[in-house]
């Protein structure tokens, strides 16, 4: 049973730029996508609340934990996204250019105009995808509500698509009354959302969403936070992460349990499916649509930035946006069951160096920036 990668992704190198950018959304007016949801809906009978201990503080947890996205964010904060640009290229010390020589690239006859231009169009597009992500995990919530067989779970996931709906809301006011502009689903976000939900298994909603795009999620907000200078953002997103970890803690919680009883060959079947979404996540990171909204082919942008001796570093944070996926898939034995398949994958894609960092099983106590503010 050896499945190659042209099986998985479409493409036998990882890598090939050609065919990631070849993959984009081209319908960009639609305003409903219909996805077929392939999965039974469970009721249980057993009504034992707390059969599940874990996942019982969870859920007690998550009832005390809730905040209001209209009134516990400072929304009459002024927003002016150009100068948050230009406070993130002074915070880096490297100017709008990012210190770089640029001849030779696209971006040979760029000022300053152009590259605040950039971090607008970037940022419209980050918040935008982060906004189109919470709807995903908004609906596959709700389907875990129907196809989860533990009562325990039923419960606490019903929490989730509460915490949900109030990220689906606060990202799309947040777009609507602060920045410039929305973008549509990126293609490899919705290539990736359309599998989770199509899967017809319950626990591949959990791995999909609360393991893969959550994880990776909680990763991207928590480098967010650290660096945007706006009070406003930098607050939504520290409530954000107080639900999140909690949403990556039942995810790894429930998992864990259920990967117990499986055969190898199940297990394999796993990995595959967290290594696609692995992938999709990375592919989706090169901001096609940004280049293209910019006037610069998206492929000649790319190969110039990646020319560029700064690369390095945008190469780390790539990969730290995979620091909390990596813990979790070792923790839930993914990375080494069946061979250690997953684990030889990872290193392929270079993060593997995540393995042993801490993983979500607890960190959600921690995280609970609102429990700790109501107590100050
Ligand atoms: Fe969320
Ligand atoms: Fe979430």
């Amino acid at each position: 049973m050896s499945t190659s990668n042209k099986d998985l992704i479409g493409r036998e190198d990882v890598n090939d730029l050609e065919a990631i950018l070849a993959i984009t959304n081209s319908d960009v007016d639609e305003v409903m996508h219909t996805v077929k949801d392939n999965a039974e809906a469970i009721f249980t009978w057993d009504y034992e609340k707390g059969a599940r201990p874990g996942l019982n503080k969870l859920y007690e947890k998550a009832k005390t934990s809730q905040w209001n996205g209209e009134t516990d964010l400072p929304w009459d904060t002024e927003v002016d996204q150009e100068a948050v640009v230009m406070a993130n290229a002074a915070a880096a010390g490297t100017g709008l250019s990012q210190g770089m020589d640029l001849t030779g690239t696209p971006f040979e006859k760029w000022g300053d105009k152009e590259f605040v231009q950039l971090g607008v169009e970037s940022q419209n597009w980050t918040l935008s995808q982060f906004m189109h992500g919470e709807q995903g995990a908004l609906l596959c919530t709700a389907k875990i509500v129907e196809t989860v067989p533990w009562i325990d779970a039923k419960y606490y996931a019903s929490t989730q698509v509460m915490d949900e709906a109030r990220h689906v809301e606060v990202f799309a006011k947040y777009l609507d009354t602060k920045l410039s502009g929305h973008y549509p689903i990126n293609a490899h976000l919705r290539m990736l959302l359309d599998d989770i939900v199509n899967d017809s298994r319950w626990d591949m909603t959990y791995l999909g969403m609360q393991i893969m795009v959550e994880g990776l999620a909680l990763a991207a907000f928590g480098l967010m936070h650290t660096v945007t200078p706006e009070p406003l953002l930098k607050q939504l997103l520290r409530y954000v992460m107080s639900d999140e970890a909690r949403h990556v803690a039942f995810g790894v919680l429930s998992l864990q349990e259920y990967y117990r009883e499986l055969s190898d060959a199940e297990m394999r079947e796993r990995q595959e499916f967290a290594f696609e979404a692995a992938v999709r996540m990375r592919d989706r990171f090169l901001q096609q649509e940004v280049w293209e909204r910019m006037g610069v082919d998206p492929k000649t942008a790319i190969r110039a930035m990646r020319s560029l001796p700064q690369d390095p570093e945008q190469d780390l944070f790539n990969q730290l946006l995979f620091a909390k996926i990596v813990p979790n898939c070792k923790k839930l034995g993914l990375l080494d069951a069946a061979g250690g398949w997953l684990r030889e994958r990872f290193t392929e894609i270079s993060v593997i160096q995540f393995e042993d960092w801490v993983d979500t099983g607890e960190e959600y106590e921690n995280l609970d920036e609102v429990a700790k503010d109501r107590s100050a």
